[in-house]
């Protein structure tokens, strides 16, 4: 079980102007550079999240495969992975996202998200909601069932909750 005394705030690095002026960044490197934080933060996802039935981790390239992978291993689950185009060699499905300056793309085997396969998406921070809202719509496209969204870090003025629809919106810090 988690220990309960870590402050997982601690972990999260605050970078003014990166990567353009006026943007305060997240660091999560010291997070995942300290071992009881990481594990911590693992733990009270998958804690949260147990007893739920999730069979599917499923996580966009390249942060969300960094708490992704170690979810699906803690919750006996397994590990799908969301891809930036040309990346996966079967058959995929995409979807088109909207940046803050043109689109981009995020691909799945469309095999990966079975019918009525019982999913929960991971990602390290949710600021828009773009990146989250490709996967929920990939997930629907593919018949899955959509547990809930789960992130480490929810920047809650960006208001991305408001343009995400699934039964759970999930996250362990909020600023
Ligand atoms: C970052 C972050 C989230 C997304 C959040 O990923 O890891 O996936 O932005 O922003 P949004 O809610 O406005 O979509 P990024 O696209 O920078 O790529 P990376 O994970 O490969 O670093
Ligand atoms: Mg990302």
């Amino acid at each position: 079980t988690a220990p309960a005394t870590i402050d997982l705030r601690e972990y999260i690095r605050n970078i003014p102007d990166f990567p353009k002026p006026g943007i305060q960044f997240k660091d999560i490197t010291p997070l995942l550079a300290s071992p009881e934080a990481f594990r911590s933060a693992i733990e009270q996802l998958a804690a949260h999240f147990r007893g739920r039935g999730v069979e599917v981790i499923a996580a966009a390239e390249a942060r969300g495969f960094i708490f992704g992978a170690p979810l699906a291993m803690q919750m006996g689950a397994g590990f799908v992975p969301i891809r930036k185009p040309g990346k996966l060699p079967y058959a995929t499905i995409a979807q088109e996202y909207q940046l803050e300056y043109g689109s981009d793309r995020l691909e799945v085997h469309s095999d990966a998200l079975g019918r009525g396969r019982r999913v929960l998406l991971l990602d390290d921070v949710l600021a828009t909601g773009g990146t989250m809202k490709a996967c929920i719509d990939l997930v629907h496209s593919a018949g899955a069932e959509l547990v809930a969204c789960a992130f480490v870090i929810e920047l809650s003025f960006l208001e991305g909750r408001a343009r995400l629809t699934p039964p759970e919106v999930f996250s362990l810090i909020t600023y």
